[in-house]
């Protein structure tokens, strides 16, 4: 039912936990089931030098977190804006349909927490 990406990155999750003093946090939340997702990022020079998620959900939002952290570190703010859901589950070589709803939080905190880094940082340049 899962493809191998899937339980590789449910079993083995890669960027687990919270980054002191982030960037930028966001947090979504899922109305369907009530799974909750939080991303932290480190932001240096417009690039995503860190990226850290806790996942309160299911098995396949816990791999999406954890691929969509693979997908944008290294990458600069304006590359991880356009990743989307969809792009998060192929690379996951997809999703069970009924799963689908689980790898919108993934792209969705990610981009809350860039929404919040920018806000910070137009506080900041004000
Ligand atoms: Fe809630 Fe998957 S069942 S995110």
């Amino acid at each position: 039912m899962y493809s191998d990406k899937v339980m590789d990155h449910f079993t083995n999750p890669r960027n687990v936990g919270e980054i002191e003093n982030a960037s930028g946090i966001g947090e979504v939340g899922n109305a369907s089931c009530g799974d909750i997702m939080r991303i932290y990022l480190k932001i240096e020079d417009n690039i995503i030098k860190d990226i850290k998620f806790k996942t309160f959900g299911c098995g396949a939002a816990i791999a999406t977190s954890s691929m969509v952290t693979e997908l944008v570190k290294g990458k600069t703010v304006e590359e991880a804006l356009e990743v989307t859901n969809k792009a998060v589950a192929e690379a996951l070589d997809g999703l069970p349909p009924i799963k689908m709803h689980c790898s919108n939080l993934a792209a969705d905190a990610l981009h809350a927490a860039i929404k919040d880094y920018q806000e910070r940082e137009s506080r900041r340049a004000s």
